[in-house]
Order: structure tokens, then C-alpha cells, then sequence
């Protein structure tokens, strides 16, 4: 009989992905909902063929060097910014990532938070909520236009694709910036327009990160690009905290360099920069992105599927570094 492939898998997944990564491997896992530590990670890692983490875990080389038998680290998120990648292609160990299924959901996200940060309703429900509200105001809460507005994506895959097709329904004009650009007939059939950053920041009423977390990206949106927001325009992000230099933004954000923001994501989740609890001009998830039942069973198909088949040898659908089957 076949023997089953040793799965070590850092955090509970949805259901139906239990029961298949149950059924086809010989599993561990953390039954408790809580990140593992490195420590703990280490220990499971060892002897495991397989190891299917998440975006909280950070899998460095000295992890990859513990799971001397690894065939796989599959991660359950389309960012594997949390990964040593090149470490991991070294050692000849595939990564895999979830693309394409989460793009919808984050996309809806992304518009959540624009229309809260926008139309003020976190901040209008806390109003309720403390019983301060003392009735409909003319001048009460007064926020920005969506409709027809500028929307400006700063990263243009799968992601910001959608969420430019979404603003379609607001009349919105939108423009992105990419490393690469579309060509003219996908430009029109999207109905999108090139600008170069520097531009896009200082047309657009709403700015939306969708880039991937590497180095060129790191502190992307910083003081000096913040400052060349106009002082009614919202930044939203719902790609990676550290895109954004979070002290750079409550500043912005406190001295009205620019009018609000809809986070997602933040530089040292799951800890915010101090200020930011404190301001009303900051819509704060707790990075949801992907956070719908159907989305995160469909990332958990797609890591278990890229787990078994790297640990039966076979070269997963997924993967993120060819060069290690080189
Ligand atoms: C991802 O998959 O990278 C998302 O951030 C998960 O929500």
C-alpha cells in the first residue's frame, strides 16, 4: 500500500480541506487558533514532507534547514512575502501560493473600505453606538463623492483589474500605475488610463495599493508621495502593510495631508502604529481581504491540491519558483 505523504500544517483549516488533507496524508497540525511560534514550527517541520503554512508564519532558511525532508511549502495566500523564497530555491524546496481565487473577494474588500472611508460609516457608528448621536445634522458628517471621482490603482493584476472593473458601476475615471503597462486594446477594453505614479497620486481622489511586498515596494507610499495626494483624497490598502510607511500616514492623516484611509493590512500586524487607533479619519480591518467562507475553502483546495501533489513527486499547479526543479 501506498504510504501517505507526513503533512505538518501550521493553523486549522476550512472544513472540507481538513477532511481531504486528513483522508490523503498523514497530518499534524495546531488545533489551537493561534499563530505557532518559530520554535514550534521548527519541531513540525521535522520529518514532515510537507509543510502548508500561512501568511503569519515567516519561513526562513533556518525553518527549510529543520524540514530536511520537506517536498513542498505550500502557502494559504496568494502573497509569499513571509517566505525566503530564494532559500527555499537553494535547497530545491517548491513554493506554492493560491492565486486567482482570492481576487474577487479582495476586490469587494477593497471597495468596503472605500466606501466606508468615503461615506464615514465606521466613524457615524461609533457615533450610535456611544449614544452621541443626537439627531440628522445638515453639516453632520459630511463625506466625499464617489461617484465620478478619480480612482487611482498602483499595482495592476489580477486585483486591481477587478477592482477597476468595479468602479465602472461608480462612472469613476480610473487610472493605474504598474511596472508593466497594458497594451492600448486592454487599456480600452478596461477602460483604464496610464499615469505615471507621480501623476496618479496627484489626480486621483481615491489611490488603492494592489502590488505585491518585495523590495521595490517596501515603503512605496512614504511621506513624500503622501504629500503629493490631494488633501481630500483616501488611500486604501489592501495589499501588504509595509507598502505604506505607517508613520508617514498618521502623519498624513493627522495634519490633513490627505483626508482618510481604509486599511487592511498594516506594517507589524497584528500591532498598528499607536496614533492610528486614535483616528477618526481611519476606517481599520483586520485584514479580511480574503476573509468570505467560499474564498478561503477555495485557497484551502488550492494549498492542499499544491501539497500533495509536490509530495507525490508531481510539480504543483501553483508554483512561485520554477528554478528549484532546475
Ligand atoms: C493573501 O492571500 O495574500 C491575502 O492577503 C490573504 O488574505
Amino acid at each position: 500500500m501506498k504510504t501517505k505523504p507526513k503533512v505538518f500544517l501550521t493553523r486549522e483549516l476550512p472544513p472540507e480541506c481538513m477532511r481531504q488533507l486528513s483522508e490523503s496524508a498523514e497530518l499534524t497540525y495546531n488545533r489551537e487558533d493561534r499563530c505557532l511560534s518559530k520554535e514550534e514550527i521548527l519541531l513540525g517541520v521535522a520529518g514532515a514532507d510537507g509543510l502548508l503554512c500561512l501568511l503569519t508564519d515567516t519561513i526562513d532558511d533556518e525553518i527549510l534547514a529543520a524540514g530536511a525532508d520537506l517536498r513542498v511549502v505550500s502557502n494559504f495566500a496568494v502573497g509569499f512575502n513571509n517566505i525566503d523564497v530564494e532559500a527555499a530555491t537553494k535547497r530545491r524546496i517548491p513554493v506554492t501560493n493560491t492565486p486567482g481565487v482570492l481576487t474577487d473577494s479582495t476586490a469587494d474588500m477593497t471597495w468596503a473600505l472605500l466606501m466606508d472611508a468615503a461615506r464615514r460609516v465606521t466613524e457615524g457608528d461609533r457615533l450610535v453606538r456611544t449614544k452621541q448621536w443626537g439627531g440628522w445634522g445638515p453639516l453632520q458628517l459630511l463625506g466625499a463623492d464617489i461617484t465620478g471621482a478619480t480612482l487611482g490603482l498602483v499595482g495592476f493584476g489580477r486585483i486591481g483589474q477587478a477592482v477597476a472593473r468595479r468602479a465602472k458601476g461608480f462612472d469613476m475615471k480610473v487610472v493605474y500605475w504598474s511596472r508593466t503597462r497594458l497594451n492600448p486594446e486592454e487599456e480600452a477594453c478596461l477602460g483604464v488610463e496610464y499615469r505615471s505614479l507621480d501623476q496618479l497620486l496627484g489626480e486621483s481622489d481615491f489611490v488603492s495599493l494592489h502590488v505585491a511586498l518585495n523590495e521595490q515596494t517596501v515603503h512605496l507610499i512614504g511621506r513624500k508621495e503622501l504629500e503629493k495626494m490631494k488633501s481630500s483624497a483616501c488611500l486604501i490598502n489592501t495589499a501588504r502593510g509595509p507598502v505604506v510607511d505607517e508613520k508617514a500616514l498618521v502623519v498624513a492623516l493627522k495634519s490633513g495631508a490627505i483626508a482618510s484611509a481604509g486599511l487592511d493590512v498594516y506594517e507589524r500586524e497584528p500591532l498598528l502604529e499607536p496614533e492610528l487607533y486614535d483616528l477618526d479619519n481611519a476606517v481599520l480591518a483586520p485584514h479580511l481581504g480574503s476573509a468570505t467562507i467560499g474564498t478561503r475553502t477555495k485557497m484551502g483546495n488550492m494549498a492542499v491540491e499544491n501539497c500533495l501533489l509536490a509530495c507525490a513527486g508531481k510539480m504543483p499547479p501553483n508554483l512561485v519558483n520554477p528554478d528549484a526543479y532546475v
